[in-house]
């Protein structure tokens, strides 16, 4: 026998009913303490609301109470110095802090778990834990945006090449490029605060899963709580982790968006675009070729967006053909959770820095503006201002760009006399739409590029954030 499953004895709070102990294998692979002693301070309000309730509806006696928040006061200030002994022979938080307590306190901590399972308990502490952990989020998004916005305020009226396939498409600001993404976080925002609405509900009262024949008061413990509701199938508020299936969702969505502003920020630091420079210390060189600067935040943000997206899948596989109600596979959902938590947090910390460190090249933006015929849409439109038909116009200009194209210049550069020969209708005006400020002013609308449109949205954005 190897030396994981040798016996050895088992001080488990159910072990009443077992004729053996489990291995230490089988303790070390069924046991959660290693990640869920997270929850502690979560499981210790929960279990004080619990207690308050069950002294409340004469369950247990104001004595026990007393004993229980005393006890649970000496638990919580030795989990918070780290002096607190977890011990995976006790398996999961829950069962360490109910057997630290009745250390401390004798019969009224056993007295605790009386019209309570460890099944209504864990949904009631991860419930309660991802509710903090979603408002802290929500302001770190709205600390992203600021930034985003801060940017885009300094460079409303920054010309950059706009692209559709990547390839030049019209001239766009870098303001304008950073409001999008202002949006993208904006609808995380919203999304997070909708999931909090369903999360924020109380399982407790539900017991293992068929509730219990003591008289609760399952909304006083809500209201202590600070959950909007009661769960209302008992059934239901056990086994099921939509709610962290949601998150995780959401938290795959604003990834999502970060990999993606990620992917363009090392775009831009490389030579072919030298766009923009990212300061140092979001950089890293190599250990052979001395001359590398390595955008290998972005990268890794864009690699991690990969490992949110898997604790999503990891959950959905999770909870998917579990019959009602609970099912130890719940357990699972934890290290997923906490992790997509932890990577977003750290990723929108260290963001949120680096874009307010972005510095712009304006000059190698413009010089890549300029080229790859990116006003050649407007030439369309002035001549359809002129009276010509779109498609006629469209087929004019593109016989224009063919003949710059041929002779390497951009399309102002063909002079007058050029440009007319593919439509009369070309008059000495036409340089003011040629020009990429000209284009971008022109685009002066609700959601348009114009330097005056930024800055608007600027303002509305900075409004939103109060
Ligand atoms: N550690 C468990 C979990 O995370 C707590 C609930 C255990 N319930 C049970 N009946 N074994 O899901």
């Amino acid at each position: 026998m190897s030396k994981n499953t040798r016996k050895k004895p088992s001080v488990a709070a159910w072990s009443g009913r077992f004729s053996e102990p489990v291995s230490e294998l089988v303790q070390r692979y069924t046991g959660s303490v290693t990640f869920d002693k997270r929850l502690a301070e979560h499981d210790i309000r929960g279990s004080l609301a619990h207690a308050h309730m069950l002294a409340a509806c004469g369950v247990i006696s104001k004595r026990d109470v007393a004993a229980i928040e005393s006890g649970m006061r000496t638990i919580l200030a030795e989990v918070r110095s780290g002096k607190f002994k977890w011990s995976i022979a006790a398996e999961d938080v829950h069962l360490n802090i109910e057997r630290r307590l009745t250390a401390l306190v004798g019969d009224a901590g056993k007295r605790l778990h009386t019209a309570r399972s460890r099944n209504d308990q864990v949904a009631t502490d991860v419930r309660l834990w991802l509710r903090d952990a979603i408002d802290a989020l929500g302001l770190q998004l709205a600390a992203l945006q600021s930034s985003l916005v801060g940017l885009a305020e300094r460079h409303a009226g920054t010309v950059m090449p706009g692209f559709t396939h990547l390839q030049v498409a019209q001239p766009v600001t870098f303001g304008h490029h950073l409001m999008a993404y202002f949006e993208m976080f904006a609808r995380d925002r919203e999304r997070l605060a909708d999931c909090r609405r369903r999360v924020n509900r109380l399982p407790l009262g539900a017991a293992a899963l068929a509730g219990t024949s003591y008289p609760i008061d399952r909304a006083m413990v809500a209201e202590e709580l600070g959950f909007d509701g009661v769960c209302e199938n008992s059934l239901d508020a056990v086994s099921d982790r939509d709610f962290a299936i949601e998150f995780c969702a959401a938290a795959a969505l604003v990834m999502t968006h970060i990999s993606r502003l990620s992917e363009e920020l090392v775009l831009w630091m490389s030579p072919r675009y030298r766009f923009i420079r990212l300061p140092d210390r979001f950089c890293t060189g190599s250990s052979i070729m001395p001359q590398k600067k390595n955008p290998d935040v972005p990268e890794l943000a864009r690699g991690k967006t990969g490992r949110v997206t898997g604790h999503l899948m990891a959950l959905l596989m999770l909870m998917k053909s579990q019959p009602l109600a609970y099912n130890k596979d719940n357990q699972e959902d934890k290290e997923p959770l906490f992790d997509s938590v932890d990577t977003l947090a750290d990723t929108l910390a260290i963001f949120t820095d680096m874009v307010a460190g972005v510095e712009v090249d304006e000059r190698a933006m413009r010089a890549a503006a300029a080229e790859g015929f990116s006003t050649a849409t407007d030439l369309a439109d002035y001549l359809v201002k002129k009276g010509l038909p779109f498609r006629d116009a469209h087929e004019a200009v593109a016989r224009a760009v063919r003949a710059a194209e041929a002779r390497g210049c951009d399309l102002p550069e063909l002079g007058l006399a050029e440009l007319r020969r593919f439509s009369p209708l070309v008059g000495t005006d036409v340089f003011k739409v040629l020009t990429l400020e000209g284009s971008l002013a022109s685009r002066n609308h609700v959601g348009g590029t114009a330097p005056a449109r930024v800055r608007a949205a600027v303002k509305r954005a900075r409004k939103a954030l109060k």
